[in-house]
């Protein structure tokens, strides 16, 4: 890939850097809302990511991930230079961490697990130390009675695994089967509630295309490549799981953005249907069985490429959900010399909604079309909105973080949530990203999303606004 390319498709798919700049949001406008509106059997929680949380890099065996190199490495790459070495010392605390969440009433935990401490050579021998660690987070979740809810990966890949090729090896696949066997017989008994990926279509782009994740690679052929791998990882994963966990509830969790038109140009909503078909569906279609969505993506073909015969087959798999993760929306238009999607998008803040610390649009319908759609694909069983959140700048004021703006943030998508749920969307979970602020991979310290706050200095845990006005809302049920 040229510079210049590379340039137009990171100008064009970059979602962060841009500072807020709009007034503070009025409080709490729409009405009421009550977890019995929900019904009794959805799921709350919040949801972390080991890489983003633990700290202890190189204890008691772990080995080095993509994550790990990356930030040590290409410094450059991480906004503030900081990396995940410490984060939130959750490797330490997970206890008090826990114990918070119990206090808070939050009744689900969705935590990833960190290869590298499984298996620290990327296969073959198992790291005990590193199993031991998980047991006790899963004991001390079972024993605060907060339900585990675990995903098998999280971006974190070991180094050792990348240096030979990483998820754009076919060889992944195998290894990925060895971990995933390895965490399903290890916790298989204890949880229940398994998810394969997080993202594929952040991780996979991020860090094989524009490289502004790990692994930093700026590659059309290493990006096709690791795209049909990690798809039929999810088929892999899935089977491995449902083999291993007697009574699984298994999903995967996919990014997804609800896409406009600039406005209704024939040549604008082609532009959308095929940012729709690269954003939204280039992982999803294929896993619920429909196979890479080339008709509204010709650059499918490339991907194609790389299939092998039987693999059609492999891809899919029954999932018992879909995790739902979505944070802004996209309003795009035709720009031919973008590379694979030939679009572009109108920048979040000329659209004149309010913008987050990420340069996000906040549009709380968006996520009310996007599970429209989902409920759309016959395969999907049901939903979990497993992530969903904002960050804004917050400040500690006599010991208190009075964050208005992403309260406002949470009621107004769950508002939406519940809009779809009462049209008949089969949505019965709702997972907040993050319950702590954390490192936020390339944008390192700087956006907090947690509904609990992080003193990085002191480690001091600080419920915020957000965070009390959930545990209220989950204790009346
Ligand atoms: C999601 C990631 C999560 C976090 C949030 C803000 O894309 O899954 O780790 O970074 O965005």
């Amino acid at each position: 890939m040229t510079r210049e390319e590379w340039l137009r498709i990171s100008a064009a798919l970059s979602l962060g850097g841009l500072l807020p700049n709009n007034l503070l949001a009025e409080l709490a406008t729409s009405s009421e809302l009550h977890r019995s509106d929900f019904g009794k059997d959805f799921v709350w929680g919040t949801a972390t990511a080991a890489y983003q949380i633990e700290g202890a890099w190189n204890l008691d065996g772990k080995s080095e991930s993509i994550w790990d190199h990356f930030t040590h490495h290409r410094k450059a790459k991480i906004k503030t230079r900081e990396n995940g070495d410490v984060a939130c010392d959750f490797y330490h605390r997970y206890e008090s961490d826990i114990e918070l969440m119990r206090q808070m009433n939050i009744p689900a935990f969705r935590f990833s697990l960190a290869w590298t401490r499984i298996l620290p050579d990327g296969t073959g021998k198992v790291n005990q130390k590193g199993i031991d660690f998980y047991h006790r987070v899963i004991d001390k979740c079972l024993k605060e009675n907060v339900a585990p809810w675990i995903t098998c990966y999280h971006w974190d890949l070991p180094q050792i695994l990348e240096d030979k090729g990483g998820w754009a090896n076919r060889d992944s696949i195998r290894w990925f089967e060895e971990y995933v066997d390895v965490i399903a017989k290890a916790y298989g008994d204890k949880v229940k509630n398994w998810m394969v990926f997080n993202e594929p279509m952040a991780f996979v782009p991020l860090g094989y295309l524009i490289g502004v994740h790990a692994p930093g690679h700026i590659n059309f052929s290493k990006f096709y490549k690791a795209v049909h791998n990690v798809v039929m990882c999810h088929g892999a994963g899935g089977r491995i799981i449902r083999n291993n966990v007697k009574g699984a509830n298994i999903g995967t969790t996919f990014s997804c953005s609800h896409v406009d038109a600039k406005n209704d140009k024939p040549a604008n909503t082609r532009a959308a249907a095929r940012a729709d078909a690269f954003i939204n569906r280039l992982f999803l279609d294929p896993v619920m069985g429909l196979g890479y969505p080339k008709a509204d993506l010709p650059a499918c073909k490339h991907i194609e490429k790389h299939m092998q015969p039987g693999d059609e087959q492999l891809m899919a798999f029954d999932f018992d959900f879909v995790g739902l993760q979505n944070y802004s929306r996209m309003v795009v238009k035709k720009l031919a010399l973008i590379p694979i999607i030939h679009v572009v998008n109108v920048p979040p803040k000329k659209l004149g909604h309010d913008i987050t610390d990420m340069g996000w649009e906040v549009y709380p319908e968006g996520i009310y079309h996007l599970l429209k759609k989902y409920n759309s694909y016959k395969n999907i069983r049901k939903i979990i909105v497993t992530e969903n959140g904002a960050a804004f700048p917050d400040e500690v004021v006599n010991g208190e973080v009075n964050d208005v703006k992403r309260l406002q943030f949470i009621k107004d998508y769950l508002a939406q949530v519940l809009r779809a749920k009462r049209e008949g969307v089969k949505v019965d979970g709702y997972f907040i990203w993050s319950f702590m602020d954390n490192f936020e991979w390339a944008e390192g310290y700087r956006p907090r999303f947690g509904i609990v706050h992080t003193d990085f200095a002191t480690q001091k845990r600080t419920i915020k606004a957000s965070g009390k006005w959930f545990s209220e809302f989950l204790k009346n049920q």
